[in-house]
């Protein structure tokens, strides 16, 4: 499939992938804007996802990032990472599919579970309660089906996030076009 060298460049994938981190990187190569969807929907709405979560619960967030993804659709060369939930919903898979080059960034769950226990990272309301190892294997075999629905996948493992930056820059040349 060929892209328009005009839409956008979207990555999506589990918690603690390096979507935020290689997408920053990926947009100074590029010479695009980023915006990370979590915060975006942050600043918007008023309140931290965690809040949102909290307050008006989990359907309540999913609409906000369905409405996004829509939205994602007018957008032009951005470089956008995505809250590891959003692409569960098969209409927000193929907003963004229609929206750019989606990229899925990988990792196994217990390389995840090290990311992720790791210090100062942000509360994930998705992973309160229980074992967060578990709960990570859990709720990365239920996504499985949708992130394998994604056109690309990168594993993450091994690589430097400058490294993954230069892979998807160089998927972006061989699939787009003016
Ligand atoms: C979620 C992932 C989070 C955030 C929210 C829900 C999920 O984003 O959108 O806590 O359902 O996987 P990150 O993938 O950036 O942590």
């Amino acid at each position: 499939m060929t892209i328009k060298k005009t839409k956008n460049i979207i990555l999506c994938g589990f918690m603690g992938t390096g979507k935020s981190t290689v997408g920053q990187l990926l947009a100074s190569r590029m010479g695009w804007r980023f915006v990370d969807t979590d915060k975006l929907i942050e600043s918007r709405h008023g309140k931290s996802i965690p809040q949102i979560f909290a307050q008006e619960g989990e359907p309540a967030f999913r609409a906000l990032e369905h409405a996004l993804c829509e939205e994602i659709g007018t957008w032009k060369q951005t470089v956008i990472s995505t809250g590891g939930g959003i692409v569960v919903d098969p209409e927000n898979r193929a907003a963004l599919i229609n929206a750019g080059l989606v990229v899925c960034l990988d990792a196994p769950p217990d390389e995840i579970a090290k990311r992720l226990l790791a210090a100062d990272q942000p509360e994930r309301p998705m992973l309160a309660g229980g074992d967060p190892a578990q709960r990570i294997a859990e709720l990365m075999a239920t996504r499985e089906v949708a992130y394998h629905a994604l056109p690309h996948r990168i594993n993450t493992v091994g690589i430097t996030p400058n490294h993954i930056a230069d892979q998807i820059v160089n998927l972006w040349k061989r699939t787009t076009q003016a």
